[in-house]
């Protein structure tokens, strides 16, 4: 009864909201989304999902069991599918050749000999992970070095969601990238894949590549915004010894056009699981091309995330009279960024484990993340608490950290939350968001990036 099958190997951030959208929208399709780790798959076929995705639940709801299906028999469903998107996790290699650089593509790799393995016939075989750039001509080489006579065409579909706002940037996407080889097979899957957005995204929007310039664009976006950050981040910094104030400077700046507004947010430093991967990711593949200094460069950006880190880590214990040793300090916000439970790469983390390592005893608050704080931490137990209110988290503190932008953290009553902590009682505003005039009456000593502070001592 559906008119096509479509597979999507690997049911986590990437692939579970995009298949839900594809559903959504393409109701003569039947999508199925396998995953190994069957406690994922269970999450998806309950009432709570496994992942914080602001309207992903309506559309899960509303396709579910409908054209939509989670499961975990990855073989069978191989075999019965026309189109399969890969999206499994291609994390930063720990061991061997380009260890802590490289993309580690063993889970990419498995996925290509089983789909191997399942099939009786050819397949359109959809890169969706973020990939080193010509990773699909190694997986048409697997794919193709077959002795059944079939043959796959494997082509590039990165996804340019952002965590937070995974629907909506699904929903109107700035644009779709497909990347396929110029032969008449490749061209013909790319179209397969084209019809699928054009459901719902305007054709102009959808662009067609080469599949290494596909594969190459995801990169370099990613590495571009990255950039972005770590640039404001440096002129945080000068701004903090010059007086200038870094939100006029962002202003200023963002609204020449050659430039624009966006990503343009000194902060902590930037998180999650794809910055630091791919331009890191990105560097190596450079230097394996002897491009030495092309690599130097966007190691920078790396560097320079790390060096935010510790200089906020620096502002709060020298304004802390130089020790934080047995104080207790409040950490609101532990995910990488509003609107997402997800730990992965956080700022928060070497944050708090700087400020462990200086001996100050954390309790830590996030709205949606309180699961991801512990196995963050795992080298520190017993050095930090996890709390479930921010009233109870600041109870005793000497001061507050804001390490992620939820837009909550704006609103407490921080007049009630002050009369419950120690004396001199400090605010870090990492993100640059809360009312820093209206806390310093109160009575805080207020602390913020790339702006002078608002000190109550002298
Ligand atoms: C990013 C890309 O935006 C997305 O297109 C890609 O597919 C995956 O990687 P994501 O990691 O979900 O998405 O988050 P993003 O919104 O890009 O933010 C990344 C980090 O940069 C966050 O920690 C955020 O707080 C930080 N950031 C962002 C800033 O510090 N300042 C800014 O101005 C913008
Ligand atoms: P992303 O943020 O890129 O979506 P995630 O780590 O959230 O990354 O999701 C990747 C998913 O891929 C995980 O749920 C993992 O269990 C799954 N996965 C990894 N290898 C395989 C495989 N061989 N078959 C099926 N699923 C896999």
């Amino acid at each position: 009864m559906f008119r096509k099958t479509i597979l999507c190997i690997g049911a986590g951030y990437v692939g579970g909201p995009t298949m839900a959208v594809i559903a959504k929208h393409c109701p003569e399709y039947k999508v199925v989304v396998v995953d190994i780790n069957p406690k994922r798959i269970a999450q998806w076929q309950s009432d709570k999902l496994p992942i914080y995705e602001p309207g992903l639940d309506e559309v899960v709801f509303a396709t579910r069991n409908r054209n939509l299906f989670f499961s975990t028999d990855v073989d069978s469903h191989i075999e019965s599918s026309d189109i399969i998107f890969v999206s499994v996790n291609t994390p930063t290699k720990t061991f061997g050749q380009g260890a802590g650089k490289a993309a580690d593509l063993q889970y990419w790799e498995k996925t290509a000999r089983q789909i191997l393995k399942n099939s009786s016939t050819g397949k359109i075989v959809v890169e969706k992970s973020t990939l080193p750039v010509r990773t699909a001509a190694a997986m048409e080489r697997i794919l193709n070095s077959n002795e059944k006579g079939i043959h796959f065409d494997v082509l590039s579909n990165p996804e340019f969601l952002a965590e937070g706002t995974a629907i909506a940037d699904l929903e109107s996407p700035d644009r779709i990238l497909v990347g396929a080889r110029n032969t008449d097979s490749g061209q013909n899957a790319l179209e397969q894949i084209v019809e699928i957005y054009a459901h719902w995204t305007p054709r102009e929007k959808i662009i067609t590549s080469n599949v290494w310039s596909s594969e190459l664009s995801k990169l370099v976006a990613n590495a571009f915004l990255a950039q972005r950050v770590s640039s404001i981040n440096t002129i945080s910094a000068l701004c903090e010894k010059t007086n200038a104030d870094i939100e006029e400077v962002s202003r200023a700046i963002g609204m020449d056009s050659r430039i624009g507004p966006k990503f343009l947010k000194a902060g902590v430093g930037f998180g999650g699981s794809c910055f630091k991967k791919d331009i890191l990711n990105l560097a190596y593949i450079a230097e394996t091309y002897g491009l030495t200094e092309v690599s130097r460069y966007w190691e920078q950006v790396v560097e320079i995330n790390s060096y935010q880190q510790d200089r906020f880590v620096r502002i709060i214990v020298n304004s802390m009279f130089n020790t934080v040793a047995g104080k207790k300090i409040a950490l609101f916000g532990f995910a990488f960024k509003a609107d997402t439970g997800d730990t992965r790469e956080s700022p928060a983390i070497s944050i708090a484990q700087s400020l462990m390592d200086e001996r100050a005893v954390l309790s830590i608050y996030d709205p949606k993340a309180s699961e991801g704080i512990t196995p963050e931490l795992v080298d520190y137990e017993g050095r930090f608490s996890v709390e479930h209110s921010p009233v109870s988290a600041a109870d005793g503190a000497h001061a507050i950290i804001i390490a992620t932008d939820w837009a909550e953290f704006r609103d407490y009553d921080y007049s009630a939350i002050f009369e419950k902590m120690e004396k001199p009682a400090f605010i870090f505003d990492g993100r640059n968001i809360l009312d820093h005039q209206k806390l310093y009456e109160i009575g805080f000593s207020v602390h913020r990036i790339g702006r002078p502070p608002l000190s109550r001592l002298a």
